[in-house]
């Protein structure tokens, strides 16, 4: 019999070390790409591959991200007086996206873990993963593509990243079998492997449950932060000429 995925974990308890000073009283998942908090982007994937519950595992300091996806009762009636519509539906759209839950993991000790905290709230059914910091731009969500594979063969499915050889080393990567069209039978799982000792130049990313055409930015990392602003900046209508403009006047050095 398939089951049906229902429910998605965003594990979001991390202490953002690697974005230092923002994420000291701020959650990394709060930082803006353009003008939108990371985790509504990884929210609105979930929810646009057809997953209405969404549990964030949050921890000390994280409570902006439950605000974020709540009514503002204060913001939503200026607003409203002051006939901005458009705003005021930007405003509600977080709060009316999925239902969302919360549970802590009061220690940070580590991804594995913080999936574990969900247990109560998931039970038995099959769920998504999605490390918020994971972005990921791709015309059908990552989510969605794993979900049809895992609908397909009733399995887990992780979804792989093609690294070059000298940045494998940072990556989770796994020995894997090619059964074509982009899809690959997981033999083994190898922990940040030496670059000799890698299975593969397949690296896994931050959803769990496969992107063949997806883009995929670490914006929990400083660069990859920049990278993914200007990229999702470059999708928005209003910023993409002036951005462009301005990118094309910089002087780039040598
Ligand atoms: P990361 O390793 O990217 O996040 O974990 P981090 O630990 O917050 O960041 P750095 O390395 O110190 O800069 C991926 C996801 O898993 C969550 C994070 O919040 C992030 O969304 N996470 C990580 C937890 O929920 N709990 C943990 O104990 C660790």
């Amino acid at each position: 019999m398939q089951v049906s995925v229902r429910k998605a974990v965003i594990p979001a308890a991390g202490l953002g070390t690697r974005f230092l000073p923002a994420t000291k009283s701020i959650p990394k998942e709060m930082l803006p790409l353009v003008d939108k908090p990371i985790i509504q982007y990884g929210v609105e994937e979930i929810v646009d591959s057809g997953i209405p519950e969404v549990v964030i595992i949050t921890g000390r300091g994280k409570s902006p991200m439950e605000d974020h996806f709540d009514r503002s009762f204060e913001l939503e009636h200026v607003l409203r007086t002051r006939q901005k519509h458009e705003l005021l539906a930007i405003a509600q759209h977080p709060s009316q996206l999925a239902q969302v839950s919360y549970t802590r993991q009061q220690e940070a000790r580590g991804l594995g873990h913080a999936v574990l905290c969900a247990k109560p709230l998931v039970g038995d059914e099959p769920f998504a993963v999605l490390l918020p910091d994971d972005v990921i731009q791709a015309a059908t969500p990552c989510i969605r593509q794993l979900l049809d594979i895992h609908d397909q063969y009733q399995a887990s499915v992780i979804a792989l990243m093609e690294v070059p050889k000298d940045r494998i080393s940072a990556y989770g990567v796994v020995a894997a079998e090619d059964l074509g069209n982009g899809l690959y039978r997981i033999t083994d799982l190898v922990e940040k492997p030496k670059m000799e000792d890698a299975p593969s130049n397949l690296a896994i990313i931050g959803r769990y449950v496969f992107t063949p055409a997806g883009t995929r930015y670490d914006a929990g990392d400083k660069l990859g932060f920049l990278q993914a602003n200007v990229a999702f900046a470059l999708q928005r209508p209003e910023f993409a000429g002036p951005l462009k403009e301005f990118l094309r006047t910089q002087d780039w050095g040598a």
